[in-house]
């Protein structure tokens, strides 16, 4: 076996040996014991949430319309293209970390870090954005028994409060995590199950509620958008080229499904969970697409159910899937829907946590960040300080924020991770074209160029702040690498 020449300064790289080796020190290794079905289920666990059951009313009534379907297809399509990267790093790959990891072991330390530091826009910022869903809808569940939520410690109506119900979810489920993977993954397996079983729920009741004319029309005709701050909100593509910033029409499939692109987030966290695979060579790639398939094919039937059971423009924006139910006069479906999707959304939660403390873990392991964070818990095997430290970050953002006002950021940073990948997979073909690949992705390098121009191209029909705002956080992860990670990273005295 050749081996990688070494690189030195910001493009010092590991080797991919000595990644699979860190993975075998005791005091910061993680077991090893799950398998391709724990993959899928725990990829389902995390992709079906707060994308199908609530951006879904909004991306409808003010993009797409009945079209959101196709949305969901141009989406998927560019996940699909990732996901075959994403694969084959993670099948040559196998150690804790998802993109950070593969890109640390091809690209370098430098985009490692900046692809780290975004993580922890999709997984962390993602968790907060999901327990303010769900807590929307267990806000719903508690008006239904007469039970109302201060307004102060609630975002429902446009209050800004604290939302307390979705920081004490972070906490609760951030106990549940540091107490091990396989506490964890049982429990996401049955929330998993009474999410799908929801899920088809709507699909197959709803499918009786249909009106036919609702489709009419199909794609609404594109539609000038005036107003304060409409420049700020339109895509980047749009202010780009000079347009008017607008929505619907052909362009409106698009910006919808840049912002749709939330609901799919999450195959890509089965890749972190490498190192606790027990097969992870051949199990990945399973896992990966099984999660992928299931939830195209969920989406897209859920998008055009709910479209045709109520007109694009009445869809409801806090909780569409239960107040379609409602508007059709089946206030017993609505009620269990809401139910369910409270439920479900606890694991996707649950998952993101999970993904951001392994992430966390991994870049601490490497002396990107204060090694201490990498110590594993004696008894439960945990990285536990990693997990406590996010969950009560994740917990202050979560009270904070709205669903609104983070969720494009989450999608924009976890486009630029496939970016990346996409790119270290051409890398990692040429400068270990000996490793042993379990999945090898077809037609590379056309493959990855193309997903990365698909990636590129959600990334541009996302808004102008969400652009401004990414560039704020990069500039932070830079100063941080600068100021600390490259001179405290294990590589720092090899060099
Ligand atoms: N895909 C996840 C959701 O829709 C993040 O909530």
């Amino acid at each position: 076996m050749t081996s990688t020449p070494r690189r030195q300064g910001v493009f010092r790289a590991k080797t991919i040996e000595e990644s699979i080796a860190d993975t075998e020190d005791p005091e910061h290794g993680l077991r090893k014991e799950l398998s391709a079905l724990d993959l899928i289920v725990y990829g389902v666990g995390v992709i079906v949430g707060t994308g199908i059951f609530v951006v879904t009313g909004a991306v409808a009534k003010q993009y797409a319309g009945p079209a959101i379907a196709l949305s969901f297809v141009a989406s998927a399509v560019v996940c699909g293209l990732a996901a075959l990267c994403y694969a084959e790093f993670a099948s040559t790959v196998p150690v804790a970390g998802s993109a950070y990891t593969f890109s640390y072991a091809s690209i370098g330390e430098l985009p490692a870090w900046i692809i780290g530091w975004d993580l922890v826009l999709e997984l962390a910022l993602g968790a907060g954005v999901v327990a303010g869903g769900w807590s929307g809808y267990v806000t719903n569940l508690l008006d239904n028994a007469g039970i109302s939520v201060p307004d102060q410690l609630s975002h429902q109506g446009g209050h800004h409060g604290f939302d307390i119900l979705a920081a004490a979810l972070v906490l609760v489920l951030t106990g549940i995590v540091m107490a091990g993977m396989k506490l964890s993954a049982r429990v996401t397996g049955l929330v998993v199950a009474i999410k799908v079983t929801v899920v088809l729920l709507v699909i197959f009741a709803g499918l009786f509620y249909v009106t036919g004319s609702n489709y009419t029309p199909f794609l609404p005709h594109s539609q000038p958008n005036t107003g304060t701050g409409s420049s700020l909100h339109a895509p980047l593509v749009q202010a780009m080229f000079g347009f008017t910033p607008s929505s619907f029409g052909v362009m409106g499939i698009f910006s919808g499904a840049a912002v749709v692109f939330f609901a799919f987030i999450g195959f890509d966290i089965v890749a972190t969970a490498a190192e606790e695979t027990r097969h992870p060579q051949r199990d990945l790639p399973r896992g990966i697409f099984g999660s992928l398939v299931v939830c195209t094919v969920l989406y897209v039937a859920v998008s055009l159910v709910v479209t045709g059971m109520q007109k694009y423009s009445s869809l409801d924006t806090d909780a569409p899937l239960a107040k379609a139910f409602k508007a059709v006069g089946a206030p017993f479906w609505s009620g269990l829907i809401s139910f369910g999707a409270a439920v479900g959304l606890t694991s996707v939660v649950m998952i993101l946590l999970l993904g951001q403390t392994r992430v966390f873990f991994a870049m601490s392991r490497d002396g990107l960040l204060p090694r201490a964070f990498s110590r594993v818990h004696p008894r439960y095997g945990t990285p536990y300080r990693t997990t406590v430290l996010l969950g009560v970050i994740v917990a202050l953002i979560a009270g904070f924020f709205t669903v609104g006002q983070l969720e494009e950021m989450v999608n924009i940073g976890t486009l630029f991770a496939f970016v990346v990948v996409a790119v270290g997979v051409i890398v990692l073909r040429r400068t270990r074209p000996e490793l042993e690949r379990a999945f090898r992705a077809p037609w590379v390098p056309v493959l990855p160029v193309l997903s990365v121009c698909a990636s590129l191209w959600l990334m541009i029909n996302l808004s102008v702040e969400t652009w401004l705002r990414f560039a704020g956080w990069m500039v932070l992860g830079f100063l941080i690498y600068f100021g600390y990670g490259r001179s405290h990273s294990r590589l720092a005295g090899r060099d």
